[in-house]
């Protein structure tokens, strides 16, 4: 079997932990049943053989499959890992959204997304990656008494997502360290207010609406202070027809969101402006990870 798993982008500024969405940006992994247990990685990772050896999706689809109560065998696993590390890109995600449902392919069991999206919640207590990973689209979720609810909204193929990837990689646990216990209560109000508009905005599809609402005051500020390039390239994006620009997830990329038309535009003013970082523009992905 081969499945694909996209890249998302989360948090989208103010939906701190609750909103994401994902782009057609893949890893691909290919698996098959064998004598004994190989594993290949191509791209991402190739060159480190802790990961190779440790790897943390051949874990999860064992411990799956354990779970699921099927006996021990080997297989072949190849990685084509597109989806840079600590980029906030959503690479962990991948892992775990991929590993799980695989194992039920192999387990003979139906791949309902709702069921890998709550196994996935196990191995990532927050929902705003795991769940646009399974779903694809523009995702709002929310953890009650550990089970995830989310609400998926297609994302109109006029859009797309224009990705500044750092050379420099953030670590997600130090990521949320980071940010304060305490805030003030002027900053939540801010936060709910865009949260809640920049969410309408995706439902109804308002996106010239999002400039005014996808400005965040609780976490990207402090973590953007560690690679303060982000804010220049964030307010050039918005002022060069970007709809939106935020950290994506908890860093070091950064996720702009334009008309089809301003795409390429914008990918070469950057490339231009901040050479040493890689832009790419991606469609966004509606339909999450696919097993073929
Ligand atoms: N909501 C998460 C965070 C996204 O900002 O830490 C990364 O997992």
């Amino acid at each position: 079997m081969k499945i694909y798993i996209p890249a998302t982008s989360a948090n989208l500024g103010p939906g701190f932990d609750c909103l994401g969405l994902s782009l057609k940006f893949f890893n691909e992994v290919c698996i098959e049943k064998s004598t004994d247990l190989k594993i290949v990685v191509n791209g991402q990772g190739s060159n480190n053989i802790k990961f190779i050896e440790n790897n943390f999706f051949v874990k999860i689809f064992y411990e799956i499959l354990k779970n699921l109560q099927i006996e021990k065998q080997n297989y072949s696993f190849v990685f084509n890992n597109n989806i840079p590390f600590s980029r906030g890109l959503g690479s962990s995600s991948a892992v775990i959204v991929g590993a799980i449902a695989s194992a039920y392919y192999f387990a003979k069991k139906e791949v309902n997304k709702n069921i890998v999206l709550n196994q996935a919640l196990k191995y990532e207590n927050h929902p705003d990656n795991i769940a646009p990973t399974c779903l694809g689209g523009f995702v709002c979720s929310k953890v009650y008494k550990d089970e995830v609810f989310s609400i998926k909204k297609d994302i109109s193929n006029n859009l797309k997502a224009v990705i500044v990837i750092p050379n420099i990689s953030m670590n997600t646990n130090k990521n949320r360290l980071i940010l304060s216990n305490y805030v003030k209560f002027k900053d939540c109000v801010s936060n709910i207010i865009n949260s809640s508009f920049l969410t309408a905005c995706f439902l109804e599809q308002k996106y010239d609406l999002l400039h005014f609402a996808s400005k965040d005051r609780l976490h990207e500020f402090k973590r953007m202070k560690n690679l303060p390039v982000l804010f220049k390239i964030q307010k050039f994006a918005l002022e060069n027809n970007a709809l939106m620009s935020t950290l994506s997830g908890s860093g070091s990329s950064i996720f702009s969101l334009v008309y089809e038309e301003d795409a390429i535009k914008l990918k070469d003013k950057f490339k231009e402006k901040f050479p040493s970082f890689l832009t790419k523009v991606f469609e966004f992905d509606n339909k999450g990870f696919e097993i073929c």
